[in-house]
């Protein structure tokens, strides 16, 4: 055999085996038929093929990147969480999203955007599924799948429908909050630099001594806040699809790593039933003048992924991944979805997902899972079955037992939650347009609001969407009106 002059690798196989031809497949003479034995022909089609997994069900166009969370202030007196140990700094993954359109949608739609967030801790993998929104359109997950549907395609005409939107956000009032959000400037960021994260739900930390605490999560961009005019949305989403994903994989690939500062509220645990809202409302923030940011760590993310669908489309982040020393609190919202990450990702990448690149934890698996699709890594537990007087893991009963959980007792029922005494569906949302926007944010408001309305909105829907925004804010909805209604 000649030594061959070739510069680079010769081409394999999927198995490694040397190929004959890059370009020709294996024909009787050069005018064909191809022969069936030409395996790697085959292989190459069959490949191609089967290279799609479902795209997700929401949240489905999406970018990422890995990177590191450090901390910076001690709360160890909140939580025993080993990623927030003083001192501590902990691998993670973060994706962001935006959440109805599909995977080859513009980036520059209006829509609220995903914020996940893994780290790989001692306790293995914390998943933080949060948006860049620190509220909801529902407070029940019961509502969750029909407010996507009115946010996605119609079935007969396969286009998006306002329409559809406005008809359950004006049937469901606890959206106003949340409408009124996305309807302004923070509906469209101007990249995923430059927007907020936050845990959105109320979650629960335990300190070493067992005392428990309620708590959110604000995640602040350190590039600032900043946003895209509609107009410019627009012209971008024709222009450039990839506006956001270009802008941060470009942004870390020139070495300028995007950072976030981590804050806490920290609510007593006794605080919460005689609040003068219920503090488990996901409609709801909590006032920075009840409960002020007290400072975490920061997240840095510096590290594009080398191959896009093994680690940002493969990458599966699910509310249940918690670790000792957070838990979860009484939201349904997020009890709801404690089960259906991990189902959807069984279906979309299959049940051994957790041992992909992106998904599995730094730390030793010792669990008693066997078999089962593209399973690749052993069973390193001994026996298969537990308990087991062979040497198997154990559950530290001492060290892990506690359920952190919180009292409760009553009837079955299927109810809101009983009433704190300022819950209502409209009072923050007209807050915010009074208190914290400023006249030309309000005029971009009402200009956001009345165009979408104007695009397809029939007019039962439209009178109760003024009715809407006339709840929020009298004003509001009388500026709305003379736009839609022409005075
Ligand atoms: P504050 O004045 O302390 O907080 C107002 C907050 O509003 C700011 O800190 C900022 O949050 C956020 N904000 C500023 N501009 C916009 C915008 N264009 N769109 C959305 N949010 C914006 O008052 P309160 O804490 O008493 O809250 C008043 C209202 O502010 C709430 O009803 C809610 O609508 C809104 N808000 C409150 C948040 C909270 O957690 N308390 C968080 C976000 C909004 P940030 O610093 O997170 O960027
Ligand atoms: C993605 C369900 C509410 C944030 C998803 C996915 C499902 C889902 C099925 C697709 C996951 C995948 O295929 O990987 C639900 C249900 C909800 C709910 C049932 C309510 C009952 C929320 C809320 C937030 C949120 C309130 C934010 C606070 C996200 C994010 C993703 C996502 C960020 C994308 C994760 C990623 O980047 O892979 N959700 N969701 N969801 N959801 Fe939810």
């Amino acid at each position: 055999m000649t030594d061959s002059p070739q510069k680079v690798p010769y081409t394999t196989s999927n198995h490694g085996v040397p190929v004959q031809s890059d370009e020709h497949s294996l024909t009787v003479g050069d005018t064909g038929p191809i022969l069936l034995h030409d395996h790697y022909l085959i292989e190459k089609m069959a490949q191609f093929n089967r290279e799609r997994v479902p795209e997700r069900v929401v949240h489905a166009k999406g970018s990422g990147a890995y990177g590191r969370f450090t901390v910076t202030h001690d709360v160890s007196q909140f939580t025993k969480a080993d990623l927030f140990q003083p001192g501590k700094s902990t691998d993670m993954l973060a994706r962001f999203s935006t959440v109805a359109g599909e995977q080859g949608s513009p980036d520059t739609w209006r829509d609220p955007r995903g914020f996940a967030l893994k780290f790989y801790t001692e306790h293995g993998n914390y998943d933080l599924v949060g948006n860049n929104t620190p509220i909801f359109f529902v407070r029940d997950p019961m509502k969750f799948q029909d407010f996507i549907r009115s946010q996605k395609r119609r079935p007969d005409s396969a286009m998006r429908d306002n329409d559809m939107q406005w008809d359950f956000w004006t049937l469901s009032p606890e959206s106003a909050h949340m409408v009124t959000w996305l309807m302004g400037d923070r509906g469209i960021p101007k990249s995923y630099r430059t927007m907020n994260g936050y845990g959105s739900h109320t979650y629960m930390w335990v300190n070493g001594g067992g005392t428990r605490f309620w708590i959110k999560y604000h995640i602040k961009t350190d590039q600032g806040i900043d946003f895209l005019p509609q107009e410019e949305a627009d012209r971008l989403a024709g222009e450039d699809g990839d506006f956001h994903r270009r802008d941060l994989f470009d942004s870390i690939a020139a070495g300028d790593a995007p950072s976030w500062t981590m804050y806490v509220q920290v609510m007593p645990f006794e605080d919460a039933p005689d609040y003068r809202f219920n503090p488990f409302d996901l409609t709801k923030v909590w006032p920075h003048g009840d409960y002020p940011l007290i400072e975490v760590g920061r997240m840095t993310l510096d590290r594009n992924p080398d191959d896009f669908f093994v680690h940002i489309e493969q990458a599966a982040f699910e509310p249940s991944n918690l670790v000792p020393g957070i838990s979860v609190s009484p939201d349904k919202m997020l009890l709801g979805r404690i089960f259906s990450y991990a189902d959807t990702h069984r279906y979309r990448i299959g049940p051994n997902y957790a041992q992909l690149p992106p998904n599995r934890p730094h730390v030793p698996v010792h669990s008693y899972a066997k078999d089962g699709p593209m399973r690749y890594e052993p069973n390193r537990v001994g026996a298969v079955y537990a308990p087991n007087s062979y040497g198997g893991p154990a559950a530290d009963t001492t060290r892990f037992g506690d359920p952190a959980g919180w009292e409760t007792a009553g009837e079955m029922v299927r109810e809101a939650y009983s009433l704190h005494r300022e819950d209502d569906d409209w009072g923050q949302a007209g807050t915010m347009v009074r208190e914290v926007l400023d006249d030309a944010a309000r005029d971009r408001l009402v200009a956001n609001i009345s165009g979408h309305l104007l695009k397809g909105v029939s007019r039962p829907v439209l009178d109760r969407a003024i009715q809407y925004w006339r709840n929020v804010d009298k004003n509001l909805g009388d500026r709305v009106a003379q736009n839609v209604n022409g005075g």
